[in-house]
C-alpha cells in the first residue's frame, strides 16, 4: 500500500493535465513499469467526441510507444470537482489493453475523495477475458 502512494501522488499530478471540457470529469493515470519508470497519462477530449481517449490508455501507450513492455501496476484518479471522487474504475476498453500487456496480477490502484486506496488485480476486473492465447486456439 504505501509503496504506491508516490504512484498515486503522480497520478494526481498527471489529472492537472486533463483535457475535458465536454464531461467535466478528469481522470489522472501513473502506470508504473517492472524497470521502475513512470509513465503519467491523463484523459483527452474531443468536440466529436469519439477520438476521446482516457487517461489509462494515454499512459500505457506513451510507455509502449517508448518501447516498455512490462508493467507492474497503474494508479488511477478521476473526479468532477477539484481533487477526486468516487474510486474511478477503468473503462472496459481501458481494461482490455491492460490485458493485451500485463499478466493477472497487474495491479489497479484507485484513490478515492476520503483518501481512501482500494487495490484490485487485473484479473478480477476482467475475468473470463480474450486475449492472444485465444487467437491460436
Ligand atoms: N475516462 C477515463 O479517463 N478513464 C476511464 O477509465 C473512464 C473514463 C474519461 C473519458 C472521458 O474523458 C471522461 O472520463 C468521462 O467519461
Amino acid at each position: 500500500m504505501t509503496e504506491y502512494k508516490k504512484l498515486v501522488s503522480y497520478a494526481l499530478e498527471a489529472r492537472e493535465k486533463s483535457y475535458a471540457p465536454y464531461s467535466g470529469y478528469r481522470v489522472g493515470a501513473a502506470l508504473l513499469c517492472t524497470d521502475g519508470t513512470v509513465y503519467r497519462g491523463c484523459n483527452i477530449e474531443n468536440a466529436t467526441y469519439t477520438p476521446t481517449v482516457c487517461a489509462e490508455r494515454t499512459a500505457f501507450f506513451k510507455a509502449v510507444s517508448e518501447g516498455k513492455r512490462g508493467f507492474r501496476a497503474i494508479a488511477v484518479v478521476g473526479g468532477s470537482g477539484e481533487g477526486p471522487g468516487d474510486y474511478s474504475y477503468p473503462c472496459g476498453v481501458c481494461r482490455q489493453v491492460m490485458k493485451e500487456f500485463c499478466d493477472p496480477d497487474f495491479e489497479i490502484v484507485l484513490l478515492n475523495g476520503k483518501g481512501e486506496i482500494r487495490i484490485l488485480r487485473l484479473s478480477e476486473l476482467l475475468p473470463y477475458s480474450f486475449d492472444k492465447n485465444n487467437l491460436s486456439n
